[in-house]
């Protein structure tokens, strides 16, 4: 069978990326810049500034992913772009983009949702992946428990009734003194603190339910840390980090396992940003081995937003013949 070679675009939120993918499962160029360091100075994501550095990146970003692949224009046979979800002026570059890569090679355009893309990011790590299984998403914007039915075709089981579990670590960090985006400090720091420490609050809901909130313990760190202040006792960041993430990762498995359960999955898949925790992943490894499940989760670099993830969920709608116009809108709060 010949080869489906797919060029994808990811410019949702802060990073321009472009990829090249073989067959959804093999990478031949996954080129990210990320604006993380510019973001920084505000305490989180400018959507202005995020637009214009795509603008004035992607261009660079596509010649030197071309370059990497090794291959040529004509080497193409789709071009794939986030339409949602995340900012809408961010993913009006990259389909602008794409469009006219996909007009001007006479190539079909692909539509991709970016929490798709997180979930495919597995397929690029595991080979022999494939649905059904649960998958736990957890990024910035996202927190989610899906029954992965087949490629593309989700059934949500459960997700966050208010802040996302990324937002969530973000927030924490940035009380503390961390720069954004905070999840990777809180996890460094936790490495040395006392996560019996503090005793913050589990919020599991409704029995049964596969719902979150973390705005009850985003409050709680807030006033702990508030009441220590004004009775001038010094706060520990480590402690107060670990004890953070250890009440957040004990929820986040409990629900996790318990719908694969339920759903009488045998493998687990995690992805987004806080994929990348290294609580959670050690520590759902250890519960689900308990359970005799299995777990996987992509290495780090395809934990946060990249375009080879991209790449990955749009094979299987090309297999399907799921292309778009070029008409084709941005949907900023684009649901699975
Ligand atoms: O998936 P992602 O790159 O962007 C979205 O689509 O939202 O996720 C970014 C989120 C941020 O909130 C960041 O703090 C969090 O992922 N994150 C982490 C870690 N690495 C990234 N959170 C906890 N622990 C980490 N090691
Ligand atoms: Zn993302």
């Amino acid at each position: 069978m010949k080869d489906i070679i797919i060029l994808a675009i990811e410019t949702s939120c802060d990073e321009t990326s472009v990829a090249i993918i073989k067959n959804g499962r093999e990478i031949l160029s996954n080129v990210i810049y990320t604006q993380i360091d510019i973001h920084k100075k505000f305490g989180g994501v400018v959507p202005e500034i995020a637009s214009r550095k795509h603008i004035e990146k992607i261009d660079l970003i596509f010649a030197q992913s071309l370059e990497e692949s090794g291959l040529n224009f004509k080497d193409l046979d789709a071009i794939a772009v986030t339409y949602g979800p995340g900012l809408v002026g961010a993913l009006l570059v990259g389909m602008s983009y794409a469009k006219a890569l996909a007009f001007g090679l006479g190539i079909p355009l692909i539509p991709v949702n970016h929490i798709d893309g997180h979930i495919a990011a597995n397929y690029l790590a595991f080979p022999d992946l494939k649905p059904p299984y649960i998958a736990l998403i957890v990024s910035g914007g996202h927190t989610h428990i899906i029954d992965v039915l087949d490629y593309g075709e989700y059934k949500v089981l459960g997700r966050t009734r208010d802040d996302a579990v990324g937002e969530a670590f973000d927030k924490v960090a940035r009380t503390l003194g961390f720069p954004y985006p905070g999840g990777p400090y809180i996890d460094k720091a936790a490495k040395d603190g006392n996560k019996e420490a503090i005793n913050f609050p589990r919020t599991y809901l409704e029995k049964g339910s596969f719902d979150f909130s973390f705005s009850g313990i985003k409050s709680s760190v807030l006033n702990y840390l508030n009441s220590m202040k004004m009775k001038g006792i010094e706060v520990n960041t480590n402690d107060v980090a670990a004890s953070f993430q250890e009440a957040v990762v004990d929820v986040l498995i409990e629900k996790i396992i318990s719908a694969s359960l339920k759903m009488n999955h045998k493998e687990i898949i995690i992805a987004g940003g806080v994929a990348a925790n290294s609580s959670l992943r050690k520590r759902l490894k250890e519960e689900a081995k308990i359970h005799h499940l299995d777990v996987f989760y992509p290495p780090l670099s395809l934990c946060t937003d990249n375009a080879a993830m991209i790449g990955a969920a749009a094979y299987y709608q090309f297999k399907k013949g799921i292309f778009a116009n070029l008409d084709l809108n941005s949907v900023p709060n684009l649901k699975l």
